[in-house]
């Protein structure tokens, strides 16, 4: 706490007319303040860091982002879920420091909070293509809605109109790596989740992140989305006039795998552009810090969709640079809220490998991965080499199987260093007698057994008709 002189106060009232110095740590609180919050549906109370403050009527709301969690958890929260006996306060600097009671604390603005382990889905490198627009400076503001609307504004001068007979337009966003102010208020934007909710075929899903939707879409109670095209409308009236036009009943493009309800569309960014922005802005709902490119023609997407007598859902998918020079084939990978957890993710990422195959590649996912990819990820490449190892039989001349890391590099086209990695998190290597030695124990087979079984839909390559295509002999994409 710390004595403040305030003017016309809650406090003052109660406290009488004499008394010009309060205490009332909830009037001293600013962006970028660190205090305990209890968490949504929760008795935690983990360090958090105000993000933005809004006034609703005479209710005051802290969007706060919790320390070390990742950032789908941040929301907004009233009064009575902030601890304020200990209070970080920011100082000029960017760092917080304790000024109620509590000395230290980490530093970093809203904007900048450092170490936030889960939570760094960074889909910019030095591969991709730039983004053809970056968003301009916002000005500091408490209210989001402003702050939204401002950089909306901003963004609205230099967009591009899509490609498409309804004219939609898209914005873009673009995350930068620096520390000045003018990022921290773009960040303070970016960072903050700005749509309710969406509502997707039969499925309403909230949104984990922010996504560059229009401002009109983004004041909404609900975006709705048409589940085959992908635009999105204000109303279900208005989405249901447009499933009335809407004749696809499937992604576009070319479906190149089919196994039973499960089918994959591959999608040229160049040649369908509108659906891809739209896709794009979909899946920034629940990719952190992904750049959304308006020029999506570098890119392939593969969507994964499941049939039923009504057309062909979308599940899931991936992007992919047509040409990579890091051997990258997954750009972006997303299953959609409502079907994860239910092994789609890895079905995916095999299928995304099984591409790499029929080039006769190795190839990774970009780095870094999120928290969840990073899990995906592993999971698949231990299931996959364990499953290659545990199948190697052994030979006339020697009594024990042999296989060589680039063996197993060309029968999975997993790139070397996963390769490497995977076998040092299974604690599987180990050097002796001057070379590299594999040995697998028993846990490691029953735990693989398990959870291979758990694996039960699979990709059959068979059902794969594609050939790949070689776009550095192209001249244009
Ligand atoms: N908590 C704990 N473990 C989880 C969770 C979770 N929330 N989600 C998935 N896993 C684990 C699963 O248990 C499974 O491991 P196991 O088979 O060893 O038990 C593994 O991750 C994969 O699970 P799936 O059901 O196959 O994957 P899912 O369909 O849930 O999709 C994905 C995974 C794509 C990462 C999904 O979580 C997602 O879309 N997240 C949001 C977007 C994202 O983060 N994408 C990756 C970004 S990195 C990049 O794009 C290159
Ligand atoms: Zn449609």
């Amino acid at each position: 706490m710390r004595l403040v002189k305030k003017s016309t106060t809650r406090a003052e009232d109660i406290m009488g007319e004499e008394s010009d110095f309060i205490c009332d740590s909830v009037n001293l609180l600013t962006e970028g303040c660190r205090l305990s919050v209890r968490m949504h549906s929760s008795d935690d109370w983990p360090l958090a860091e105000i993000i933005s403050i809004k006034d609703v009527g005479n209710m005051r709301f802290y969007y706060v982002h919790y320390i070390d969690y990742n950032k789908r958890l941040d929301e907004w929260v009233t009064e009575e879920r902030l601890d304020t006996r200990k209070v970080q306060y920011p100082r000029k600097d960017g760092q917080t420091t304790g000024t109620a009671g509590n000395a230290g604390g980490g530093g970093g603005t809203g904007a900048s909070t450092p170490n936030r382990k889960t939570e760094n889905i960074s889909i910019l490198s030095q591969s991709r293509p730039a983004s053809p627009l970056s968003v301009p400076p916002v000005p500091t503001q408490n209210d989001p809605t402003v702050l939204t609307a401002a950089l909306q504004k901003k963004i609205a001068r230099k967009r591009k109109l899509v490609d498409t007979e309804e004219s939609q337009e898209v914005a873009t966003a673009t995350p930068r790596q620096t520390g000045s102010m003018v990022m921290q208020h773009d960040d303070v934007v970016t960072r903050m989740k700005n749509v309710e909710m969406i509502e997707l075929g039969l499925h309403r899903i909230s949104p984990w992140y922010f996504s560059p939707y229009p401002q009109e879409m983004v004041n909404l109670n609900c975006i709705y989305i048409c589940e085959f095209c992908l635009k999105y409308k204000k109303s279900r009236t208005s989405l249901y006039r447009h499933s009335i036009k809407c004749n696809l009943r499937n992604p576009p493009g070319t479906e190149i795998y089919r196994k039973e309800s499960i089918s994959f569309f591959e999608i040229d960014g160049r040649k369908n552009k509108s659906y891809s922005q739209n896709l794009c802005l979909l899946a920034k709902l629940f990719l952190d810090h992904k750049t959304l490119y308006y020029d999506t023609d570098p890119f392939l997407f593969y969507v994964m969709t499941e049939y039923d007598l009504k057309g062909y859902h979308i599940v899931g998918y991936f992007s992919k640079e047509k040409e990579s020079t890091e051997d990258y084939n997954v750009a972006c990978i997303l299953t959609l809220p409502p079907y994860q957890r239910k092994g789609y993710g890895k079905l995916l990422i095999e299928f995304s490998y099984e591409l790499s195959k029929f080039e006769g590649k190795t190839g990774t996912p970009e780095k870094p991965l999120s928290d969840l990819g990073l899990l995906s990820y592993r999971s698949y490449w231990s299931q996959t080499i364990l499953d290659i190892l545990l199948t190697v039989k052994p030979t006339p001349d020697n009594e024990k199987p042999q296989i060589t890391i680039n063996e197993i590099c060309e029968l999975t086209s997993i790139k070397k260093e996963d390769v490497v990695s995977t076998l040092q998190i299974l604690n599987l290597i180990n050097y002796y007698k001057g070379q590299y030695i594999i040995s697998i124990n028993k846990d490691i087979i029953t735990t693989h057994i398990d959870s291979f079984q758990k694996r039960k839909v699979r990709i059959e390559p068979k059902c794969l008709h594609w050939t790949p295509k070689d776009w550095s002999k192209r001249a244009k994409w």
